[in-house]
């Protein structure tokens, strides 16, 4: 089995239960980034130990939360050390919009894992964007490069879309599926 992390921030507990479905259908332990945006004591080595890590993050101004940008920039020093190149790499995110600029996140986390010289792993599903898509379909938000959710602004995290959580766990699921087979 890979050892696989799911990184994230949350500020108001939606991309939690987002990384909850993500890390149920790989398999993964969750490590929260906190609201100052530092990680619990031994998160760093967690990191470090794993195979894959899936980095998830809401939404903010079209980007990441600040939170999430303090600790990409604090893994300038396993940078350093190339300590996460060729591990497996993954990203998702919520946020109020049906668009919202979420491919504006995923390309952070993407570009996040390119300069740690990781290997990103796609959403993976095909579209449901005909005229009989419902919106508890897998993929209804159609991604291709992470995994998408998307949260009314005025609803708590317990009204998320079934769908949307689905597409999260079939998500993990894939990058575990990868990531068995990058480790042979
Ligand atoms: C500072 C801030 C900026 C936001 N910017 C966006 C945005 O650019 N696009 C969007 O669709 N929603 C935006 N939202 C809404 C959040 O993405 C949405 O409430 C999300 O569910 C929050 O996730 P969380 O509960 O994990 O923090 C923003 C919310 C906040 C607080």
């Amino acid at each position: 089995m890979p050892d696989i992390v799911v990184v994230f921030h949350s500020g108001y507990g939606h991309t939690q239960r987002m990384a909850q479905a993500v890390a149920q259908g790989a398999g993964a332990r969750l490590l929260a980034i906190d609201a100052e945006g530092n990680l619990p004591a031994g998160g760093w080595e967690q990191l470090e130990a794993a195979d894959a890590i899936i980095f998830g993050s809401p939404t903010y101004m079209g980007s990441v939360s600040w939170q999430f940008k303090k600790f990409a920039d604090a893994s300038s020093r396993p940078w350093y050390a190339q300590a996460w190149k060729d591990k497996i790499a993954a990203g998702f995110t919520n946020s109020a919009g049906m668009s919202g600029d979420k491919q504006g996140t995923l390309l952070t986390l993407f570009t996040l894992a390119m300069q740690h010289g990781m290997i990103w792993v796609s959403q993976g599903l095909m579209p449901s964007n005909t005229r009989a898509a419902k919106r508890d379909d897998s993929n209804y938000l159609v991604s291709y490069s992470g995994a998408m959710a998307q949260s009314p602004s005025d609803a708590g995290a317990d009204a998320m879309s079934a769908g949307d959580l689905e597409t999260a766990r079939l998500f993990g699921e894939r990058v575990a599926q990868i990531a068995a087979r990058f480790k042979g």
